[in-house]
């Protein structure tokens, strides 16, 4: 097992067929067996090897977005251990778009399953610095890749009857999906959803507390008594009276915002405030995505 850079976020990686090398990645990350990891593959050549079927729209998909931020939920064949899917028919694979993990996986002569390399529960790494303080000895090396230029997790997609459904809202919008294979459902938070078991409703989180607003400055010119930090998306709020204003992108771009938000989220974690007020992002585009998961965050 060991630490590997993505364009989305670090992962904590094993061979799939290596039962000990898998069973330490759940252990370490203190991840309930019950969740199933993504594998990741240098080719859709290497994603047949170990699927049944491929439809139509997800090879419209993988044609499009691979290598990238896109998982795609498949129906496994036997190779894929239980281990990696908790059992389930299906298994979610991607092509990771970094060149040092690419050439890796093209080395290697079998997939990497990985999930986000953070602690269960918190937010996900996107610096090898990350990986390091948050397992110290527990992870023997850490591949520096340099820091994630997406900064979010992959949008993870699966098939009812060949029709895509969007599991995870991540790193690819929905708008650039749509693009590709026409309207596509979300699944619904409130929803149960034994399709997509690792959803649960806290995730992502700072030890900070941590909440979504609409209007900063009412809310802390309400708050003036506790130690506050703000994350922001604009830069309307530089003069006001908190510790720290942390500013995710100044001419309002979503692709530069989401790159930076789990950074910025785990330096305002080490700042010893009382209070995280993430400014809630427009409902499109990557806002989307990065609203999912600051109101994870909050929880
Ligand atoms: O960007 C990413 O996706 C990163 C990098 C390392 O690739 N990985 C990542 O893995 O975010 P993880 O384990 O933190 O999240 C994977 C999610 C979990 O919520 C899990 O439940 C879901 O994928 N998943 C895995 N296999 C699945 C399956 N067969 N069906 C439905 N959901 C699945
Ligand atoms: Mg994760």
């Amino acid at each position: 097992m060991v630490a590997i850079p993505t364009e989305t976020v670090y992962g904590l990686a094993g061979n799939i067929y290596n039962e000990g090398a898998i069973k330490r990645i759940f252990e370490v990350k203190k991840r309930p067996l019950f969740n199933p990891l993504i594998v990741h593959v240098h080719s859709i050549e290497q994603v047949e090897s170990i699927t049944i079927e491929f439809p139509e729209k997800a090879r419209k998909l993988a044609d499009h977005f691979w290598p990238g931020a896109i998982t795609l939920v498949l129906k496994k064949n036997e190779v894929i251990p239980d281990l990696i899917t908790a059992g389930k028919d299906t298994v979610a694979v991607r092509i990771p778009n970094h060149p040092v993990t690419l050439d890796l996986l093209r080395i290697l002569p079998f997939p990497l399953a990985a999930p986000s390399a953070n602690p269960f529960n918190r937010i996900s790494p996107t610096q090898a610095q990350h990986v390091a303080s948050y397992f110290e000895d527990d992870v023997p090396m850490v591949l520096d890749g340099g820091p994630c230029n997406r900064g979010l997790e992959s949008t993870i997609i699966g098939f009812k009857k060949d029709e895509p459904i969007v599991y995870r809202l991540g790193a690819i919008s929905l708008e650039n999906i749509e693009q590709v294979v026409g309207k596509v459902q979300v699944m619904n938070k409130k929803e149960k959803t034994p399709d997509a078991p690792g959803m649960l409703k806290k995730h992502y989180s700072p030890r900070t507390k941590t909440i979504v607003v609409d209007n900063v400055r009412q809310y802390v010119q309400q708050h003036q008594e506790l130690q506050i930090a703000v994350l922001s998306f604009s830069d309307a709020y530089k003069s006001l009276k908190v510790k720290h204003v942390e500013i995710l992108s100044k001419e309002r771009d979503f692709k530069k915002a989401a790159a930076g938000l789990y950074q910025a989220l785990h330096k305002l974690d080490d700042l010893k405030i009382d209070l995280i007020v993430a400014e809630r992002f427009p409902m499109e585009d990557l806002g989307r995505a990065i609203n999912d998961r600051l109101n994870r965050a909050s929880q």
